[in-house]
């Protein structure tokens, strides 16, 4: 005999114990890259209204939350940067002098175990906002590829552990390991941001980061939010090109897509917890509309469960003070 009244389910969640025992899905801190963003100056704390708790902050602050950071367990950051100026062609995204790689060195100095991973793009730096080279109203893919690869390298230089490349160029991830390689820093790996697609979740972080494309929008490099199949197309191809991580982003709507993702490729797999889905819930929280702790523990529960192996995640440092309440895992 199977089924009723032999098969009962909820007898396995009738204690809290036993509801631990046979928990599928476990949150623990080394699961998440924190997101941090550095300007420049001295004594600088600006806050981001769309994404209360993270701010832009100059190297002194960026220093004290990289270690308040790794203080918590978080094993590591993304950086992105302010730039002094702007151009049309990003020129402090690969300046040895520019704030992230400035930001890289103090923060190895500082915090030598705390893994660095940068975000490679140049739409924080062009004077247009947007992520390449523009020609004629066009983003010219190939000469965008050089300008990504300076970029890279110079980051690895400065001490970058890892770099995570975000404009969404063809080439990109085979470009930097060239790059990486014919420098001698075969042993960096690399993250793409394999699928990402151009989504609106993005637009706080573009408060943040002040880099709104000012014309057009990113639809010509960045994915159509419906495709899943290009999205596989997309992790295949830099997974062909060198990368040792893939990303799909944003993550809570594009959860199939990580399923999927899951199922074919057998490489870590990263989602971004992407600025929007951290609004909405810091907002509905704030309005007392639901329990932000509860959903946000739900959430980044459900981006795990689709498949991911790492979460990159503005609720990092809130996570890691509850998992820490909570004896560790949740
Ligand atoms: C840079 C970049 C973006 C994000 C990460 N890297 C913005 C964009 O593509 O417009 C978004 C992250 C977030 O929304 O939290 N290209």
């Amino acid at each position: 005999m199977t089924g009723f009244p032999l098969t009962r389910l909820r007898r396995l969640r009738e204690k809290e114990s036993l509801r631990a025992l046979s928990r599928e899905t476990h949150l623990s801190v080394s699961d998440f890259i924190y997101p941090m963003f550095v300007t420049h100056g001295r004594n600088i704390r600006h806050s981001i209204e769309p994404l209360p708790g993270c701010d832009q902050l100059s190297l002194d602050y960026v220093l004290e939350e990289a270690m308040e950071a790794a203080d918590l367990g978080i094993r590591g950051i993304i950086l992105f940067g302010i730039p002094q100026s702007k151009d049309p062609l990003g020129e402090e995204a690969y300046d040895e002098q520019g704030i992230v790689q400035e930001a890289v060195r103090a923060i190895k100095q500082a915090v030598p175990d705390l893994m660095i991973v940068t975000d490679v793009c140049l739409c924080e730096y062009t004077d247009h906002g947007h992520c390449g080279v523009v020609d004629n109203g066009r983003i010219d893919n190939d000469a965008t590829l050089q300008l990504l690869s300076g970029t890279a390298l110079s980051h690895v230089l400065a001490g970058a552990d890892m770099v995570a490349p975000s404009a969404m160029m063809d080439g990109q991830v085979g470009a930097i390991r060239n790059a990486l390689d014919a420098s001698d820093f075969e042993q960096v790996p690399i993250m793409g941001y394999s699928a990402k697609f151009a989504s609106a979740f993005y637009g706080p972080f573009r408060v943040a980061a002040e880099s709104a494309p000012n014309f057009g929008d990113r639809r010509s490099y960045q994915m159509e939010p419906g495709n899943r199949r290009m999205a596989m197309r997309e992790i295949e191809t830099d997974i062909e090109q060198g990368a040792d991580i893939v990303m799909v982003k944003p993550a809570l709507a594009y959860l199939d897509v990580l399923a999927r993702a899951r199922e074919r490729f057998d490489h870590p797999m990263a989602a971004y917890n992407v600025s929007g889905e951290y609004s909405m819930v810091k907002a509905a929280g704030a309005a007392g509309w639901i329990d932000e702790q509860a959903v946000m523990l739900e959430t980044l529960s459900s981006i795990k469960r689709a498949g991911a192996d790492i979460i990159l995640s503005y609720h990092a440092k809130e996570v890691a003070r509850l998992l820490r309440e909570m004896g560790g895992v949740y």
